[in-house]
């Protein structure tokens, strides 16, 4: 379309995780499809869409703070039209339609390629809510990229291996919000990891809400075949051997689905990046009990020494959660104890935050006080510091390959972009040297560490 008074724009706001950003890839790409643009400003947006998370109550929140500044935005064009996508609307439904009568459609995560056909039913005045879960792997089959719509980094690439969680811990709200556990066929993931390499990504991350179950319940239940669905880490080799993919990542795993082949990957397989995000939640075998984590505090130690042993160099990265019901001082001590054991290169750690329909709602426990909870979060920000900051300074003096992702937020013409470890690596170009593009990879040498970025000079 080239009429620019034809032309219809979007605004798309996400919160949350990779796939949900990932889902806001999907969810752009589909309206270029049909016809639509992206646009920064939500002033100038006929269709303003926000893609939103529920892993905690602050996460949820956001939301109903957008669509309170939302309701004078609404009420200046009369064509103007309002979306709300992602966990939250498969949380809450057609009630977001009943609660806020500006909104006028809500779609699901199952029901992403309804988007362009609701959005333009709400231009005549229709206001529904999709949140129907299904089982189909329909869902993975997405058009290619519109050759306007470029995604949203350069030489780097999502691909969606898995979606849905069947771990049900008791303190997460993602089995509601992302429903079942689905394999997408590997012929279909390779098709487009090869489509991507074609078009100059050089890295993808595979994404799935347990990445590394991808299968299991076709194996499991003697579908595999008939599905077309490898094993983790057949997939794994299968997409190293796609010629131009450098880098291969994943994320999120589960430490139980650490098979011996799968650890064996990061020893054989170049392309497979040395990084393993992989989530404690807590130190505690009493409290990965009640979190229903399947693991123990030995179980896990033993897969991080597996993965070491495999690979000397990896850096593992953790999420944790303090104040879980119940947590007493002794528990969270055998957290620190843990964290500090490991050495984890980095962790994201959180305060539980109580959430719908979950099982830990039902426990029969004592709620920690949050200034308590404060406090045990602010002594576990500070170990991860420590540790982070001790990881980077080791690095000091080597050197690394970076993918560079484009301008660093610390000005003065520096580049930013991340190393093998997933590591994020600010640097300067010495003159003489031409500096590299979003998208290319840079040799880079490690002057200094700070707890958020290893400081480097680009050597080639
Ligand atoms: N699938 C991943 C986690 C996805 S959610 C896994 O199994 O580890 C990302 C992180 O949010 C979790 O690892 C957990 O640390 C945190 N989280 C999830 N639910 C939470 C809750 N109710 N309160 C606080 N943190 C939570
Ligand atoms: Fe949530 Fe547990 Fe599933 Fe991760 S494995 S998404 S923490 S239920
Ligand atoms: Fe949030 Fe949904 Fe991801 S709840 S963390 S956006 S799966």
């Amino acid at each position: 379309m080239t009429d620019a008074t034809l032309q219809r724009l979007f605004h798309l706001r996400t919160y949350g995780c990779q796939m949900n950003v990932h889902d806001s890839e999907k969810i752009s790409n589909l309206l270029y499809h049909a016809g639509y643009r992206a646009t920064d400003s939500a002033d100038a947006a006929d269709l303003l869409i926000i893609n939103t998370c529920s892993i905690r109550d602050k996460a949820e929140q956001h939301l109903y703070s957008d669509l309170g500044r939302l309701r004078d935005w609404k009420g200046e064009g009369a064509r103007r039209v309002l979306a709300v996508a992602g966990c939250v609307a498969q949380q809450e439904g057609d009630s977001l339609l009943v609660r806020f009568p500006h909104v006028d459609f809500v779609f699901g995560t199952h029901n992403l390629r309804f988007v362009a056909a609701m959005a333009s039913a709400a231009e005549r005045g229709s206001r529904t809510a999709r949140v129907d879960e299904t089982d189909s792997v329909e869902r993975f089959d997405l058009p290619q990229r519109h050759p306007d719509f470029g995604g949203e980094s350069v030489g780097r690439a999502y691909v969606t291996v898995m979606e849905g969680c069947d771990m049900f811990c008791s303190f997460c709200i993602v089995p509601t919000t992302r429903g079942r556990e689905i394999s997408r066929a590997t012929a279909g993931i390779v098709a487009e990891a090869e489509a991507l390499a074609a078009s100059g990504v050089r890295e993808i991350t595979l994404l799935g809400q347990t990445v590394n179950a991808y299968g299991r319940h076709d194996a499991r239940r003697g579908h595999a075949e008939e599905r077309g669905t490898a094993s983790f880490s057949q997939l794994l080799r299968r997409l190293a051997a796609i010629p131009g993919l450098d880098r291969i990542r994943y994320t999120s795993p589960h430490p139980l689905f650490f098979d011996d082949d799968l650890v064996r990957v990061h020893a054989e397989v170049d392309a497979v990046c040395p990084h393993v995000h992989l989530p404690l939640q807590s130190g505690s075998d009493s409290v990965l009990t009640d979190m229903r984590r399947r693991y123990g505090r030995d179980d896990f130690r033993r897969t991080a020494d597996a993965l070491r042993k495999a690979k000397p160099d990896i850096a593992i990265t953790t999420d944790l959660i303090v104040g879980f019901p119940g947590e007493s001082d002794a528990d969270f001590r055998d957290t620190l104890d843990l964290v500090r054991d490991i050495a984890f290169v980095d962790g994201f750690s959180f305060k539980y935050s109580p959430r719908p329909g979950t099982s830990a709602l039902r426990l029969d426990r004592p709620a920690v006080p949050p200034d308590e909870a404060q406090e045990r979060l602010e002594e576990l920000q500070s170990l991860l510091r420590s540790l982070t900051l001790k990881a980077h300074r080791a690095r000091v003096g080597g050197t690394t390959e970076v993918l560079v992702e484009g301008p660093s937020r610390r000005g003065g013409g520096q580049l930013k972009g991340r190393d093998p470890y997933h590591r994020v690596v600010n640097f300067e170009t010495p003159e003489g040297l031409s500096a590299p593009k979003a998208g290319d990879f840079a040799t880079v040498r490690v002057v200094d560490a700070t707890p958020h970025s290893l400081i480097a000079l680009a050597v080639s």
